[in-house]
């Protein structure tokens, strides 16, 4: 019995297997093939140049520590705190104060004295921006103003440290003579290391007293190799967005907390070491991310702005203060009366950008090395304001500036929410005020920018036009670098194929942030991430990148399933290209493979670039190329492309 009771079971699970096996396979559901129309013979409106740029602002340390790559740290003595940044190198052998009597110059009114006690050398260190980044083999220019003031010191000599001390490269200078009052001294220095979190220390090789000041080293390898320029991989990614604007400094840094520390432009310009510090407001405004080091030194200022948006081959966009601070935080205004100052500025403005290089502002512009004028278009006045105060005061500043310069494009404020009473009485106040631009900002989870990309089929195609001015998809749960997921990116590039069809109404766009470093950041996402030596485009960063370097020339229609634009998951837009050609985007948002067949492309060989990624991916400084597009090309034949969309995937095809 036993034998054949354990046989039994042994049967029936076999019979049990066979008839699974024989069973026909579950039907898994295709997805039905969707049909996308282009209409390639229907060009509409021109696509602006601008449609894609760029929004810059000195937030996360995306000027000092960032686009500005000088690795001294209040390098002046000039923070409210003049020993911000500094400590002693050595732990003996000599002191050191802070000094003001006969100060290197009335902009730059403290110094530091150097003391040693004997032969030994002795000073100071500086811990940089989150430290100080070398790579191994790079040169830096270094340089600072010293005076000797007694005694026979041999030298003074700059060293680069690593945390632990051990020096990996210096460069010494000989004391000028007491005579010789402040005098400057440069040299270069050679790093024998990698290095991401090092020190400068600047060191008094005794005996006697030196004074020194403006203690600046910089690498030599920068942007387009200008001395003391900006940090070159930084721009090289900027300029990959082959960007149509650059809207700068930004944000609310425009406004300041309190007037008193809003952005002067006019303090920004001439000697970098003249430009007088202010405080940050991105400095304590997040508890959770402080930053009490967050200082402006303006070596980024309007003038090298000017110069990048040009570099770039982008229209400069400044935003200027109108004489409110930001109403998120005092909500400061200038009395109306007191406007005028303000105004004045954005005259000067003007002038400072295009005016002839013997006006007064354009002879400044021309001192600083740029006779020619730099062709400003656009100004925007204010960053984020909302209410009737904004209205009095935009409309005070479109009186004198339309005046004098009506060829000059004036950019209002729709304030920080994409809808809502605010922004209904914004837009009613700057159609009746016949503004030219309207800048709207977004920061709305990825749901938002699926519902929204039909956005402005519905807008008015007269009056103003429409400057997205700052955009991201903020994803729940997620901070820092890895808040910049696939999942954003891809609602964001749903929605964008919202503006590009709507190109006659929406004039520019740009993501916002910029930048943001891994060690010192306030707000996440940012466009780009980076530390102290490299850098990294986001999964946001390549659809920016695949729009705007395949922007084409004129809106086509596109329909999916017979509608404009979108149905169900997945999203389109077409455009003309200069040689007549048609480009599609079609974003797919489903996590499923979706056939498609195009009519009207033509036919040819034609390019097809694919981003395409699981929703949580990310591009990191660790992992820079987990989402990146890849291209292929494939024959089309006959007026019909079939193709398959992947998964959560964005792709261009265009003929090659
Ligand atoms: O992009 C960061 C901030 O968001 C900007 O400074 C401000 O305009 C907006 O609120």
């Amino acid at each position: 019995m036993q034998p054949r009771s354990r046989f039994v079971p042994l049967l029936l699970a076999t019979l049990l297997l066979l008839v699974v096996a024989a069973r026909p396979p579950a039907r898994t559901a295709q997805p039905v093939r969707a049909q996308v129309t282009v209409d390639a013979g229907a060009p509409g409106a021109t696509i602006p140049r601008t449609l894609f740029g760029i929004f810059f602002e000195d937030i996360n340390f995306a000027a000092d520590g960032g686009l500005y790559p000088e690795r001294v740290k209040n390098r002046s003595f000039e923070l409210p705190d003049p020993l911000m940044g500094w400590k002693k190198a050595e732990a003996r052998g000599g002191s050191f104060e802070i000094r003001t009597d006969r100060a290197i110059s009335a902009n730059n009114t403290r110094y530091l004295r150097l003391t040693t006690d004997g032969e030994t050398a002795f000073g100071v260190m500086n811990d940089g921006y989150r430290g100080v980044g070398a790579r191994e083999g790079e040169t830096f220019h270094v340089s600072l103003a010293a005076r000797r003031v007694s005694g026979t010191p041999r030298a003074l000599r700059v060293e680069l440290r690593t945390p632990g001390g051990r020096s990996i490269g210096e460069t010494r200078f000989d004391v000028p003579d007491a005579s010789a009052g402040w005098t400057t001294l440069s040299g270069r220095l050679t790093s024998s290391a990698r290095e991401m979190h090092g020190r400068v220390a600047v060191l008094l090789e005794g005996p006697g007293t030196v004074d020194i000041d403006v203690v600046s080293v910089f690498p030599v390898d920068t942007w387009r190799g200008r001395p003391h320029g900006l940090r070159r991989d930084l721009v090289e990614l900027l300029a990959a967005l082959q960007p149509g604007f650059l809207r700068f400094p930004g944000g609310c840094i425009v406004e300041g907390r309190y007037l008193d520390g809003r952005y002067r432009w006019k303090e920004t310009l001439g000697d970098p070491a003249e430009r007088r510090p202010l405080v940050n407001r991105w400095n304590d405004e997040f508890m959770h991310r402080p930053a009490p080091d967050y200082y402006q030194s303006f070596g980024l200022g309007f003038f090298e702005y000017f110069q990048l948006a040009e570099d770039l081959g982008a229209e400069p966009l400044p935003i200027i203060n109108c004489g409110m601070a930001c109403q998120f935080n005092s909500g400061e205004l200038a009395p109306i009366e007191e406007l005028d100052e303000y105004i004045q500025d954005a005259l000067d403005l003007i002038e400072f950008a295009n005016g002839p290089a013997d006006s007064p502002w354009g002879a400044r512009r021309a001192a600083m090395g740029h006779p020619a004028p730099f062709r400003l278009k656009f100004i925007g006045i204010g960053n984020e304001q909302w209410g009737p105060e904004y209205i009095e005061r935009f409309e005070r500043f479109a009186r004198a500036l339309k005046a004098k310069h009506p060829e000059i494009r004036l950019v209002a404020s729709a304030g920080p929410g994409p809808d809502g009473e605010r922004f209904d009485y914004l837009w009613t106040k700057l159609r009746e005020l016949q503004a030219d631009l309207v800048d709207e900002h977004y920061y709305q989870p990825p749901s938002w920018f699926l519902a929204h990309a039909s956005r402005y089929d519905a807008y008015p195609r007269t009056g103003p036009k429409v400057f997205a001015g700052e955009y991201a998809a903020h994803v729940r749960g997620r901070s820092g670098p890895e808040r910049s997921t696939w999942e954003a990116a891809l609602a964001e590039a749903a929605f964008i194929t919202g503006l590009e069809r709507n190109a006659d109404v929406v004039e520019l766009s740009s993501y916002a942030p910029l930048l943001g470093h891994v060690d010192a950041w306030q707000w996440s996402p940012n466009l780009i991430w980076f530390d102290n030596l490299s850098s990294v485009g986001t999964t946001s960063y390549q659809v920016q990148k695949l729009f705007a370097t395949n922007r084409g020339e004129r809106i086509l229609p596109v329909r999916i399933n017979g509608s404009p634009g979108r149905d169900g998951a997945l999203y389109a837009s077409a455009a003309q290209t200069e040689e007549r050609g048609a480009i599609v985007k079609l974003v797919n948002t489903a996590g499923a493979v979706q056939p498609v067949s195009i009519a009207g492309l033509g036919s040819g060989t034609m390019r097809v670039i694919t981003l395409a990624a699981p929703l949580e991916a990310v591009n990191t400084l660790q992992n820079p190329n987990t989402v990146v597009p890849v291209e292929r090309t494939i024959e089309a034949r006959g007026d019909t492309l079939d193709i398959d969309l992947p998964a959560h995937s964005v792709v261009v095809i265009r003929p090659s």
